[in-house]
């Protein structure tokens, strides 16, 4: 079913980006994102300074939204926002900026889940993108969640695996760091990685049971191994950084294709979509790309620009909900670890 003329705004403030993208029919108006870059000088998110810049950012963010669409803020049909998981003081800034403004406008407020909303931004209409066909399996990779989701419905999901302590992202992110790179490291390294030598240096893959992840202790493994090579050449690190990081990118890449195989052959399903800011990367990209003339799978990769914390993924979850006026009630909490 699909309603004519339906303008849905996002916004998205769960972690480190203020955003907020208009819908019309599903396609993309405008999808905006004010990344705060204060967080850079301290090597990770501070929770209390990504509050204060939400609130900064987040009127003129909507507003810019509002403008690039090219409609006013009487021709939105609902406001969704993310109402977890995320930092929690990042999420109040969001959810009462929505409550207020579907408020003010008397018009339907919609709740999205965060890890939802990265599985579910392969259904914005994009002329030529082919969106996945249920059930399908979501491999939700980013800063904040490693997750395996069984799909069977737009709402209907299962999470079978999913990190017993950091995330990919950080993974990337803490090997970085022990490199001497910024933050967020993971660009960076894939960068660096298609220079090097994959096979240089060897990791340990961890070994966790099932569908589960764990990346600990490969930070751990690799902060040693530095440790150690530092010890023996002060110069090892910028003699060799390269080949670093394309051994820890292809240790993380096998990690992760190692767990999408056992997926598909305790699920029976072959149909594969990937999420979250480190699906950006070209080593999982280029795997799950090879995995389709390899064993046949088909898979989905998002564009670029929806792979990161956008509002746009927040928006399409608005407009599928929209259809069946699952709306929220006034009363709705911001919600730091809501599951799927
Ligand atoms: O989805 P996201 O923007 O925010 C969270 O919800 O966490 O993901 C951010 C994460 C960071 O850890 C960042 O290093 C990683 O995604 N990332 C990448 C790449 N681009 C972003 N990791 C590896 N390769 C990339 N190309
Ligand atoms: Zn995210």
């Amino acid at each position: 079913m699909s309603l004519k003329n339906t303008y849905i705004l996002g916004i998205e403030s769960s972690c480190d980006d203020t955003a907020a993208a208009v819908l019309y029919n599903g396609k993309i108006l405008s999808n905006v994102i004010a990344t705060q870059e204060i967080h850079q000088s301290y090597g990770g998110v501070v929770p209390e300074l990504a509050s204060r810049a939400h609130q900064q950012n987040i009127v003129p963010v909507v507003d810019q939204a509002l403008q690039k669409a090219g409609i006013s803020q009487t021709d939105l049909d609902a406001v969704a926002f993310t109402q977890g998981p995320g930092l929690m003081g990042s999420l109040l800034v969001g959810t009462s900026f929505a409550k207020s403004l579907a408020y003010g406008l008397d018009i339907p407020l919609i709740d999205v889940n965060h890890m939802q909303a990265h599985i579910l931004t392969h259904f914005i209409e994009e002329e030529g993108y082919i969106k996945p066909r249920f059930p399908f399996i979501a491999m939700t990779i980013s800063g904040g969640h490693t997750q395996i989701v069984r799909v069977n419905d737009y709402f209907k999901m299962t999470v079978i695996g999913e990190t017993i302590d950091d995330a990919v992202g950080e993974a990337f992110d803490k090997s970085g760091k022990i490199l001497g790179l910024g933050y967020p490291a993971g660009p960076e390294i894939d960068k660096l990685a298609k220079l090097g030598n994959s096979k240089a240096f060897k990791f340990t893959k961890p070994k966790v049971d099932g569908l589960n992840f764990s990346f600990s202790g490969l930070k751990t493994a690799i902060l040693y191994f530095i440790k150690k090579q530092i010890k023996e050449n002060p110069q090892f690190i910028k003699e060799n950084l390269n080949d670093i990081c394309a051994s820890i990118q292809y240790t993380i890449v096998e990690i992760l294709m190692d767990k999408l195989k056992l997926a598909v052959s305790e699920t029976g399903i072959n149909q594969i979509a990937i999420g979250g800011g480190v699906s950006a990367n070209s080593g999982i990209r280029k795997a799950l790309k090879l995995a389709e003339s390899q064993y046949g799978w088909t898979t989905y990769l998002p564009a670029f620009e929806f792979t990161t914390d956008n509002a746009a993924m927040i928006a399409i979850v608005g407009y599928l909900k929209f259809q069946n006026k699952n709306y929220a009630d006034q009363s709705i909490m911001a919600s730091a670890r809501l599951k799927i």
